[in-house]
């Protein structure tokens, strides 16, 4: 079987060098597959999620063990910046959009991967998302949720990110929709199935640099 585009092995994540938030975490993603992370509150869905882009650095957090490859390389740790580059993108939960830009400023001030045509990839997103094209000048803040969702995902995929999704939680509307026409075929190759992984979270206190 070939190598997975995305494989997580026995990942650990520490907030502040000393709570251990998620311990554990192997999950494999092939080339367009998407896994689904279930999991109760505080599980570790969204630091898991954040291990993978890079930003637990921001949280003050660290991949204590074990590896994430992504396309054969060891990329844990990592900054966000280098992780987009690598084709790495991340949907957040919360604030999701600038509020005060409008929704194609949103989608310009994304940077996508080197050599990626940033006007088709915003054309794919208004394709995509047929809804947000009325809305191109209307201020991030003013969307609704579900329209925040849309512009979201979209501005996540103005990176040009490489085809792996991995879905956190009960999907929106937006997502299914998204899913859905992602199988279209209007963005490149429709994911081959599903697999699913449970984030299991121990907590327990670990002394600085362990
Ligand atoms: N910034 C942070 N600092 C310290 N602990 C955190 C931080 N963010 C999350 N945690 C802890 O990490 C654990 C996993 O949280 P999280 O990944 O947000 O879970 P989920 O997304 O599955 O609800 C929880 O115990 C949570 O309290
Ligand atoms: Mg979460």
């Amino acid at each position: 079987m070939s190598e997975p585009l995305l494989h997580l092995d026995g990942v650990e994540v520490a907030y502040h060098r000393a709570v251990t938030a998620v311990q554990g975490v192997s999950l494999k993603v092939p080339e367009g597959g998407v896994v689904a992370l279930l999991g109760t509150n505080g599980a570790g869905k969204t630091t898991t999620l954040r291990a993978i882009s890079g930003f637990i650095g921001l949280d003050d957090a660290r991949v204590t063990d074990g590896a994430i490859r992504f396309a054969g390389a060891r990329i844990e740790n990592q900054p966000p910046h280098r992780l987009t580059a690598r084709g790495i993108a991340l949907v957040p939960e919360r604030s999701k959009v600038f509020e005060n830009l409008t929704v194609e400023e949103n989608l310009q001030a994304v940077v996508p991967r080197a050599g990626a045509d940033h006007r088709r990839l915003k054309a794919a997103v208004y394709a995509l998302f047929p809804a947000l094209a009325p809305l191109r000048g209307r201020e991030a803040g003013y969307l609704s949720g579900g329209e925040r969702q849309m512009l979201a995902i979209g501005s996540a995929l103005a990176c040009a990110p490489r085809r792996t999704a991995a879905v956190v939680g009960a999907a929106s509307c937006s997502c299914v929709e998204a899913r859905a026409r992602y199988n279209t075929g209007r963005f490149p190759r429709a994911p081959s199935g599903y697999a699913h992984t449970r984030a299991a979270s121990r907590h327990r206190r670990c002394d600085p640099g362990e």
